[in-house]
C-alpha cells in the first residue's frame, strides 16, 4: 500500500447520450494523485474538466455516463459503487467545492445547521460536539467571530465568506481528497487570491490531496504541485507545475502560456491560438489539436499521439517542443 497513489484514474471514458448515438466527451484519461498532492486540471472551457470531477465524486447524471476505465480511491474501486455507498464515501473521503457557493448551501438553513448536520451524518458525535466542531471549522476557514456568525443564514454572508463556508462544509468529515471545481471563478480578483491562499494553507496543514479544476493557469501556478492539461477530453500534457510552466512541451500548453502574465490568466477563450476546441462528437481524426497546431505533420492528422514519457513529463504529441519555452513564459 505504501506508495500506492491516493487516487488512481485509468483510461477513463465519459460518454454523452445524444440524439444519434453517444458522443465521447472524455477519452482515455489516466491520472494519479498522491497523498498530500495538489493536481491542477486545466484547459479551455468545454474540455471535459468538470465531467472528470463529477466522475470522481460519483455525481454523474444523464446524459453523461462513465463508459469505461476505472477510478480507485485509497485502493477501493469507486466508479461502480452503488449510489448509497458512493454518497457516504463522497462526504467522508472526498470533499467538494464548486464555483457557485449558492448551489452547495441551503438558503433555508443556518450555516451552523448545515455544518452540524453534515458533521453528524459522517461522524458519530453528539449535537454539542458537532457544534463545537462547526465553530472550529468556521474559525479554520477564516470566518471572523464564528460564534456570532454560526446562527446566520447564507444570504447574510458576502460572496467570499460564503465560499469559505462551502470550504468548511467540504472539510466536515476530514476528507482525504478535495475536488475544487473553479472555486474562485465567481469571485472578484482580490477575493480569488484570498481563497487560493486559504486552500493552499488547508492542504498543507491537513495533509489533504486536492484536484483543482480551473481554466485559469494562474490559479494552477499558485496552488498545484502537478498539472494535467486537458484538450477536447484528452490529456495533452502532465508534469510538475514548475516544469510545465517553464518548458511546456505540448504546442497547446505553449499556446495557453503564450500571453500569460502568470496571475489571473483566463484561457476561457484562447485567442492566441486560432480556431476553437472541438465539441464532443466533433473531434477530428488524429491529434485533436492538429487543426490549430502550427507544428502539425501528416502523422498528426492521421494518428492520435500516445502519451509518452519525456524527461519528467508525459506528453501526447508527435513533435513536442524539446527546447525551453521562451524567456517571458514563467518569468
Ligand atoms: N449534462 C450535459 N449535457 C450535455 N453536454 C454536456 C453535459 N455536461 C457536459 N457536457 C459537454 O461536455 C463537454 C465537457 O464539459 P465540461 O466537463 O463541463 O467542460 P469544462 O468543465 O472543461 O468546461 C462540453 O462540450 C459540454 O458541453
Ligand atoms: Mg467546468
Amino acid at each position: 500500500m505504501g506508495s500506492e497513489p491516493l487516487l488512481s484514474i485509468r483510461h477513463l471514458e465519459i460518454q454523452l447520450a445524444a440524439a444519434r448515438g453517444e458522443k465521447v466527451a472524455v477519452d482515455g484519461v489516466s491520472l494519479d494523485v498522491a497523498a498530500g498532492e495538489v493536481l491542477g486540471l486545466v484547459g479551455e472551457s468545454g474540455a471535459g474538466k468538470s465531467l472528470i470531477g463529477s466522475a470522481i465524486c460519483g455525481i454523474m447524471r444523464h446524459p453523461a455516463r462513465i463508459g469505461g476505465g476505472s477510478i480507485h480511491l485509497e485502493g477501493l474501486r469507486i466508479d461502480n459503487l452503488p449510489e448509497k455507498r458512493m454518497r457516504a464515501l463522497r462526504g467522508r473521503r472526498i470533499g467538494t467545492i464548486f464555483q457557485d457557493p449558492l448551489t452547495s448551501l441551503n438558503p433555508l438553513l443556518t450555516v451552523g445547521q448545515q455544518l452540524e448536520e453534515t458533521i453528524r451524518s459522517h461522524v458519530p458525535v453528539t449535537r454539542r460536539e458537532a457544534r463545537e466542531r462547526a465553530l472550529s471549522l468556521l474559525d479554520e476557514v477564516g470566518i471572523p467571530r464564528p460564534r456570532e456568525r454560526i446562527d446566520q443564514y447564507p444570504h447574510q454572508f458576502s460572496g467570499g465568506m460564503r465560499q469559505r463556508v462551502v470550504i468548511a462544509l467540504a472539510l466536515c468529515a476530514d476528507p482525504a481528497l478535495i475536488i475544487a471545481d473553479e472555486p474562485t471563478t465567481a469571485l472578484d480578483v482580490s477575493l480569488q487570491a484570498q481563497i487560493i491562499l486559504l486552500l493552499r494553507r488547508l492542504v498543507r496543514e491537513r495533509g489533504m490531496s486536492m484536484i483543482i479544476i480551473t481554466h485559469d493557469i494562474g490559479v494552477v501556478a499558485e496552488l498545484a504541485d502537478r498539472v494535467a492539461v486537458l484538450y477536447a477530453g484528452r490529456l495533452a500534457e502532465v508534469g510538475a507545475v514548475t516544469d510545465v510552466l517553464s518548458r511546456a512541451s505540448h504546442p497547446y500548453t505553449r499556446g495557453l502560456l503564450r500571453c500569460v502574465p502568470m496571475i489571473g490568466v483566463d484561457v476561457e477563450a484562447l485567442e492566441q491560438i486560432p480556431g476553437a476546441m472541438p465539441s464532443p462528437g466533433a473531434t477530428p481524426a488524429g491529434c485533436a489539436f492538429h487543426p490549430r497546431c502550427l507544428r502539425r505533420s501528416a502523422q498528426c492528422d492521421a494518428e492520435p499521439p500516445p502519451m509518452r514519457h519525456l524527461s519528467g513529463f508525459e506528453v501526447a504529441c508527435w513533435d513536442p517542443h524539446l527546447e525551453p519555452a521562451p524567456a517571458e513564459v514563467g518569468a
